[in-house]
């Protein structure tokens, strides 16, 4: 049985008294829940979420990491300092780092590789564009993108990542995929794997999905058989929505 992980990516939001503001909440009114949960602040908020989670069950990831060890790379932030921050977790590939920042599954294949070195674990993201859907090539570009994050990675490692699938037309669009264009691609991800590896190391890789996930959406898509959890952005910055859908887990 795979477990159920809710994520919440904070993305560019919250500075550090919001970020107090919104654990306190998030800790105050968490019932206990048999899903794993998990909390990705902006990097400047890392080590003051860290202090406050502390205790709490809920688990810290950051949004990404560089690849670089140490030295001079302006603006990056590495593992050992996402480490030390108090991070299990790091995002790894959002469609917003693809479209923005250009990065391509060659970099966040080795971002993956980087975090699973240093005893973290990625959550890996991939999808389609709108385009790319309605041009009927979905298929094609998940097979594409779920090879090159995984290549070289070993089985052993495979099975303790996450990926997450994130339909870019979905994602902070209101438009959320139905629980059967979900499904859809997240039985197709998972045969993705299960070819490059094995049945069972496929059975064992948490795929989230994320795109406009809400407190009243979230069962349907939780209850698919291919779906173990939510990467969840704009419902995650109001602790009520969130645990509406920690609470429908
Ligand atoms: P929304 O839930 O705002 O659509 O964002 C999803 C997302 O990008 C999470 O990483």
């Amino acid at each position: 049985m795979r477990p159920i992980v809710i994520a919440g990516n904070w993305k560019m939001n919250n500075d550090i008294a919001q970020t107090a503001e919104l654990i306190n909440a998030l800790k105050a009114a968490k019932k206990t829940s048999s899903a794993a949960v998990i909390v990705c602040p902006p990097f400047t908020s890392l080590q003051a979420a860290s202090l406050l989670l502390a205790g709490s069950g809920i688990a810290l990831g950051a949004q990404d990491v560089s690849l670089h060890d140490s030295g001079a790379y302006t603006g990056e932030v590495s593992l050992a300092m996402l480490k030390s921050a108090g991070c299990s977790y790091v995002i790894v590939g959002h469609s917003e780092r693809r479209q923005y920042h250009g990065e391509t599954d060659a970099v966040i294949n080795q971002k993956a590789k980087k975090v699973l070195a240093g005893g973290l674990i990625p959550i890996v993201c991939i999808g389609e564009t709108l385009q790319e859907r309605e041009q009927g090539v979905t298929a094609t570009v998940l097979t594409t993108q779920t090879t090159g994050v995984l290549a070289g990675i070993p089985a052993a490692d495979v099975e303790k990542l996450i990926v997450a699938y994130e339909p870019v037309w979905a994602i902070g669009t209101g438009k959320t995929a139905t629980k059967e264009q979900a499904e859809e691609a997240h039985r197709l991800i998972r045969s993705v794997i299960a070819k490059l590896y094995s049945s069972g190391t496929a059975e064992k890789v948490v795929i989230q999905y994320g795109g406009s996930v809400k407190p009243e959406n979230a069962k349907e898509l939780l209850t698919q058989k291919n779906i173990d959890g939510a990467l969840v952005g704009g419902a995650c910055l109001k602790a009520d929505s969130f645990l509406g859908i920690i609470n429908a887990a």
